[in-house]
């Protein structure tokens, strides 16, 4: 593996997920492949799960991690070629990026959509430019659109949970629901559970939302799409909730209907489905109490292998590497 930004990264889901599960079993047993080797952690937008769970996986491996927060204490980046640079950005991605790959084996960077102008985010412009510039490999810790170390998490979860549960069938009914929240989220999270799930290809996958709430058919194309929840969350076995602000009209909330909120009511639809959100969450707005207290939200256990899909991820870029 050269780099880790989308699903389109990884030869064979499956094996990647299997590698993560022994690392859960194991987390020691390549303790030295990342010795003498150094992993920088870019952010330029907050975290707790990625940050924590990605220098977690570095140390397992034996790498050396550092982290830097660009947005608060990096000078102010400029990622567009040709800029003239009179306003308020210092440096340029084209001189930054190729001095951080000089320091760095691996460069991971979290770079937030602005929600202010489709076109732009989805052209990925801050992660392209980076990749392009810095020579090394580069793991995304979610970019304007996709949030792939969530997404191979949500796959190893559910898979961890399938070999443990023989009420579920081998081919499990998924759900993606959107939630009510009060900020203009990313479709990051959505787009790329989505991604991840059609081309993993092993479960019937539907995803709901309300109208209005479609999200981009590169990533939705294989699903079943529904704005009728109840009929989605009919027999589902996993639930996973989400909220994100519109992709047609673009970062927009025309929703927050609190009936989109799961409650205990509406678990009752599924197959004592097993409930996952990649937090943080609302709760109350997006989540109830009552879920996620309760015993079908494994949202705990979902953040716990973070650590591991990243692990699995250095571990193959390492390998790639030498
Ligand atoms: N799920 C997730 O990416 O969490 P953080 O934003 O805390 O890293």
């Amino acid at each position: 593996m050269k780099q880790f930004i989308s699903v389109n990264d990884v030869s064979n889901i499956n094996t990647l997920v299997e590698k993560a599960l022994a690392y859960k079993a194991d987390p020691y047993k390549d303790r030295t492949l990342g010795a003498d080797k150094r992993i920088g952690l870019l952010f330029l937008n907050p975290s707790l799960r990625t940050r924590l769970s990605t220098q977690v996986a570095a140390g397992n491996l034996g790498m050396e991690a550092i982290v830097f927060n660009v947005d608060k204490e990096g000078w102010a980046l400029e990622f567009e070629e040709g800029a003239i640079m009179s306003g308020s950005s210092v440096e340029h991605i084209k001189d930054a990026a190729p001095i951080l790959g000089s320091y760095f084996d691996i460069l991971c960077i979290r770079t937030f959509p602005s929600l202010k102008n489709r076109e732009d985010d989805y052209s990925e412009l801050y992660i392209s430019q980076f990749i392009k510039y810095c020579g090394v490999p580069v793991i995304s810790l979610e970019s304007a659109t996709l949030h792939p170390l969530q997404s191979l998490t949500d796959i190893v979860t559910i898979k961890e949970v399938l070999s443990g549960n023989a009420a579920i069938k081998s081919k499990p009914k998924i759900v993606l629901t959107w939630a009510p929240h009060v900020k203009a989220l990313p479709q990051c999270v959505a787009n790329s559970f989505a991604q991840w799930i059609n081309a993993w290809g092993e479960a019937e996958f539907v995803i709901t939302h309300p109208e209005d709430y479609e999200l981009s058919e590169a990533f939705t194309r294989g699903a079943t799409i529904t704005t009728n929840q109840d009929e989605a969350l009919k027999d589902a076995d996993f639930v996973y909730v989400k909220n994100w602000s519109t992709f047609k009209d673009y970062g927009k909330i025309y929703e927050n209907d609190p009936r989109w909120m799961l409650t205990d009511a509406k678990l009752q639809l599924t197959n004592n489905a097993k409930v996952m959100h990649c937090l943080p969450v609302r709760r109350n707005v997006e989540l109830s109490d009552e879920i996620l207290d309760g015993p079908n939200s494994i949202v705990t256990q979902q953040a716990g292998n973070r650590v591991w899909a990243a692990q699995a991820v250095i571990s193959e870029i390492l390998v790639s590497s030498k």
